[in-house]
């Protein structure tokens, strides 16, 4: 059994240590808008917050992360920033599909919470989760928008 504490509530969890934290998420939590896309920490779409560092939880074994803070998007709008982040999604309709939009918004949060007012240079660097549908453009329209307000976020 391992606990985990999830969006601000702890669970026991009946799961292998090995197990990746996507599918214990997915399968076990039934919280469904964490994506699988690659399974091999390439496309982003598995991205949640551990203890606020956005991380790839396909890749991410379940038991090295009891004990610590896992944020997903179902309860990423808790925290100020990230609830920024999906109002300024909102404001300038970034998903298309969607299948890859909650590891965008564990990605830009994480950018905003680490540089307020990010560059184009900053947003190329930080922003490397693959979107088939091609969002790119309106991601940084995006990021640039709500990087105005962020500077007032807790
Ligand atoms: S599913 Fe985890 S990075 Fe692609
Ligand atoms: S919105 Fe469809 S994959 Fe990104």
């Amino acid at each position: 059994m391992i606990k985990l504490h999830v969006n601000g509530t702890l669970h026991t969890i009946d799961a292998e240590g090995e197990t990746p934290l996507l599918w214990v998420i997915r399968d076990n939590l039934g919280m469904t808008g964490t994506k699988y896309g690659c399974g091999i920490a390439q496309c982003g779409a598995c991205s949640v917050m551990i203890d606020g560092v956005v991380t790839r939880s396909c890749v991410t074994p379940v038991e090295s992360v009891a004990d610590k803070a896992i944020t997903t998007i179902e309860g990423i709008e808790q925290d100020p920033v990230g609830r920024r982040v999906v109002e300024a999604w909102v404001r300038h309709q970034v998903p298309q599909c969607g299948y890859c939009q909650s590891g965008q918004v564990m990605a830009a949060t994480s950018l905003i919470k680490a540089k307020a007012h990010p560059t184009d240079d900053d947003i190329n660097a930080a922003m490397i989760n693959l979107c088939r549908c091609g969002t790119y453009t309106t991601i940084r329209a995006a990021v640039h928008d709500l990087a105005g307000s962020a500077e007032h976020a807790a």
